[in-house]
């Protein structure tokens, strides 16, 4: 069995949740927002944050994959667009981790095409002494060294995603 160590505590997250929460309300004042959830990852942090928010949200999802092996392969492949027209909306794409950043530069590319009034980065992780593609969160939950993180939608091959906390696996 792997061991698995508290990185972040659900209490940590939750509060950090209700601040970035205030932070997208104030600057979003009066607007219908679309979350541009990144399956399957972002799922949990994009329920979590949405709920704390007044504004109407709309969701929509795409699903992307470059990690092979807990390895990023450093190509974005889009598995699933999305259904509806973001045309002249107020989009923020809700990213679990921006490790790399060549997942979020390619959705960035792609999203932008769509021709969206806005686009912003919002990430519950961002690890950025990894970070080779130049992108930039608009909104960051916390900064983390460089370790291999699971929970609250981040997997291990797919496993561990539903812990209420952020850990990493003790070596
Ligand atoms: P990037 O394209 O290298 O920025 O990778 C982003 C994606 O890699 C994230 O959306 C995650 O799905 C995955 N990822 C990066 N670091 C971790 C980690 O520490 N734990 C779990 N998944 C990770
Ligand atoms: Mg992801």
């Amino acid at each position: 069995m792997k061991k698995i160590k508290v990185l972040i505590s659900e209490e940590k997250i939750n509060n950090r949740l209700d601040e970035l929460a205030n932070q997208i309300m104030d600057e979003y004042k009066g607007k219908d927002i679309v979350f541009l959830c990144i399956l399957k990852g972002s799922i949990f942090f994009t329920v979590e944050l949405a709920k704390r928010i007044k504004n109407n949200i709309q969701f929509e999802f795409v699903e992307v994959s470059s990690y092979e092996n807990n390895e990023s392969t450093g190509k974005v492949k889009l598995n699933k667009d999305i259904t509806q027209s973001i045309e002249g909306k107020e989009v923020i794409i809700i990213e679990d981790i921006v490790d790399t950043g060549r997942t979020l530069a390619f959705l960035k590319e792609l999203l932008l095409e769509k021709k969206p009034a806005s686009l912003k980065i919002c990430s519950l992780l961002d690890k950025p002494s990894r970070r080779i593609a130049n992108v930039k969160a608009d909104y960051i939950g916390f900064a983390i060294e460089d370790k291999f993180v699971v929970g609250y939608g981040l997997d291990d091959e797919q496993n561990l995603r539903n812990l209420n906390y952020i850990g990493y696996i003790e070596e």
